[in-house]
């Protein structure tokens, strides 16, 4: 949620945050500015994207520092005033933040007291003030006025604030919202995300929430808010820049749905023995024993991983026989604390910085849980703060649609469930083994989907304009159900509802009419006879009958009026499968419906505000 960079070093500054604000633009795209200054401080920015931001600085500057951000608005509407860099009374100052400052009404209140003027409806424009009057008791040392500062403030930073005072340094500081510094050679970069340094250096450290640090050209000191010097460990990106590019495609989410084959492979190499039936993940060998114990699983997380984490249920409770539930982490985090030891908690995140799922597995983890997480970003702060995890390898998601990382958490949760359950002996080896072979074959049998996605092109085109649709299915299916709507919605504003198949008939039935296209996911055997029973319910109400299916399910072919086949596969895993239709009709109908599949409207990849 909004993307901050920064440069000190020899180049044009303004370049190399433009650069980096396009790969973060993701994160936030509501509007975008850019601080640098050479002597005097000079501020571009406004409402709209980075492309817009970039004419702006048309004409050139030679400043080797600066600071820039893309906005996802929180407090204030995005507008010209409101976007980020906000500066100090005097104009010297210049600073970019993610996060929310919770107690900024009565900071404001109490610096307007002093007489300070406000511009903007922000809660950010405060710091920039509060640190202004700060230094003013002490105008040599910038780090200790933005320390007085955030000692001042409740909520939540990713701060980089500039000054002319100092020509030669970036003080950065974070609490809850991610930052890194990229160290790279006689220049420094900091990032609210990796993606934005990659190009520059392979050299990240991230900081941990309550640091400040202060960035030069050739050095970086970190300090934590009360001045106490800490050493950082540096740790070595491994992201190419290829995966952070479009490679061709139109659109990241095509490329990244086209992916899934590769993501997947990459998620089971090494992790998978499909000749000795057996599963290794390093990342939980040393808490085998406490996951197998566990008097209960709670899953928690947002969105689509949200989804991920019923498919877990389902699988956990039906190979493990471990009691799950499945938790939205932003209700976890303010419910009655029944968590506690004897318990584990699996947080599945693609970002690894979703706040209410940060916020989750701190409060678990402080009750005495043991905390598991299923992350993709390495090294991000929920990767960092769990006690063990298993990473999901899919490789850099840019589009704000989430797909191959859903497909990558489910096999992750798919791995997990066969290999604890191998090791608590509740799974027959014929079953274990049946399950791994097919989980091996899960990339062949992805691509053999891909291969035939235009099938989907009719199906998309006539419902394009569509204002509503229903999905449902039942057991693995549902939580795929779930998923569809959830693509369909965020990229189309499309209404969409997924649905359990037979609690239709408790409300959504009432929806149904002959203009109401019902996608049913009917991809799992065992409840292929209620499913058919379900898609009667519907055709009954001249509903429109939208089917995925597999291979030679003819049964539930001829009850649809479009119907989408996937190669056979045990039920546990027809996620991995039935998912993928879904996720290429929304793109179709998006792109039919000239909509920004990448960025759509109102949203970010990644939410680090409650
Ligand atoms: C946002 C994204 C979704 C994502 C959710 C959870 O809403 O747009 O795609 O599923 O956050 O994010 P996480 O990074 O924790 O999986």
């Amino acid at each position: 949620m909004c993307g901050i960079v920064g440069y000190i070093g020899d180049k044009r500054a303004s370049e190399v945050i433009i650069k980096g604000l396009k790969r973060l633009e993701y994160r936030g795209y509501d509007s975008a500015g850019i601080a640098y200054h050479n002597g005097t401080l000079e501020i571009k920015k406004g409402k709209g994207k980075v492309a817009k931001l970039e004419q702006m600085l048309e004409g050139g500057n030679s400043a080797k520092l600066g600071i820039g951000h893309t906005r996802w608005a929180t407090h204030g509407e995005p507008n010209d005033i409101n976007s980020h860099p906000h500066t100090s009374s005097s104009g010297k100052l210049a600073l970019v933040h993610n996060g929310i400052i919770e107690n900024y009404a009565s900071l404001k209140k109490m610096l307007e007291g002093n007489g300070c003027e406000f511009y903007s409806e922000t809660d950010t424009e405060v710091v920039a003030k509060l640190i202004e009057s700060l230094l003013e008791k002490d105008p040599k040392d910038l780090k200790k006025a933005v320390q007085l500062a955030l000692a001042q403030i409740d909520g939540t930073y990713g701060l980089a604030i500039i000054h002319t005072d100092f020509p030669e340094q970036i003080v950065v500081a974070r609490k809850g919202s991610p930052l890194l510094i990229g160290v790279g050679n006689g220049e420094m970069l900091i990032a609210s995300d990796a993606s934005a340094v990659a190009e520059y250096t392979d050299q990240v450290v991230y900081l941990d929430d309550g640091e400040v640090a202060v960035i030069k050209k050739d050095e970086y000191q970190v300090h934590t808010l009360d001045d106490d010097s800490l050493i950082k460990e540096v740790h070595e990106l491994a992201l190419s820049l290829e995966e952070i590019e479009k490679g061709g495609y139109p659109f990241f989410m095509l490329k990244e749905i086209f992916e899934q084959p590769k993501a997947i492979s990459d998620c089971l190499r090494g992790r998978l023995n499909a000749k000795e039936g057996t599963i290794t993940l390093g990342g939980i060998s040393r808490v085998m024993e406490q996951l197998t114990d566990a008097k209960r699983l709670i899953i928690a997380a947002c969105g689509t991983s949200w989804h991920s984490g019923i498919v877990g249920e389902y699988l956990f409770e039906s190979l493990l026989k471990i009691p799950v539930e499945v938790e939205y982490a932003s209700e976890l985090r303010y419910k009655e604390s029944l968590i506690g030891e004897g318990d584990v908690m699996i947080v599945v995140s693609q970002s690894g910085e979703t706040a209410d799922t940060l916020a989750a597995l701190r409060r678990a983890r402080k009750n005495g849980a043991l905390v598991i997480g299923v992350v993709n970003v390495v090294g991000s702060s929920i990767a960092r703060e769990t006690d063990a995890g298993v990473y999901i390898h899919a490789g850099p998601e840019i589009g704000v649609a989430s797909t191959k990382a859903f497909t990558a958490q489910v096999t992750v949760l798919t791995l997990m469930a066969i290999q604890l359950a191998q090791y608590k002996g509740t799974i027959s080896d014929e079953k274990a083994r049946k399950l791994i072979s097919e989980l091996d074959s899960i990339p062949k049998k992805m691509q053999q989907v891909l291969d035939k996605s235009s099938e989907l092109d009719q199906v998309s085109d006539l419902f394009s304009y569509a204002p509503n649709f229903l999905y449902l299915g039942r057991s693995f299916g549902f939580p795929v159900a779930l998923e569809g709507a959830l693509k369909l919605k965020e990229i189309s504003y499309i209404h969409a509802e997924g649905y359990p198949a037979a609690e239709m008939k408790h409300g959504p039935i009432a929806l149904i009419d002959e203009m109401m296209p019902v996608v049913v996911i009917a991809g799992t055997r065992h409840t292929n006879d209620k499913m058919v029973s379900n898609i009667e319910e519907v055709k009954a109400r001249k509903g429109r009958i939208i089917s995925i299916v597999t291979e030679g399910n003819e049964e539930v072919e001829n009850l649809s009026e479009f119907s989408f086949s996937v190669p056979e596969v045990a039920d546990e895993l027809s996620p991995l499968l039935t998912v993928i239709p879904l996720q290429i009709l929304s793109y179709n109908i998006a792109v039919n419906r000239g909509c920004n599949v990448d960025q759509p409207r109102n949203l970010a990849k990644s939410v680090t505000v409650e």
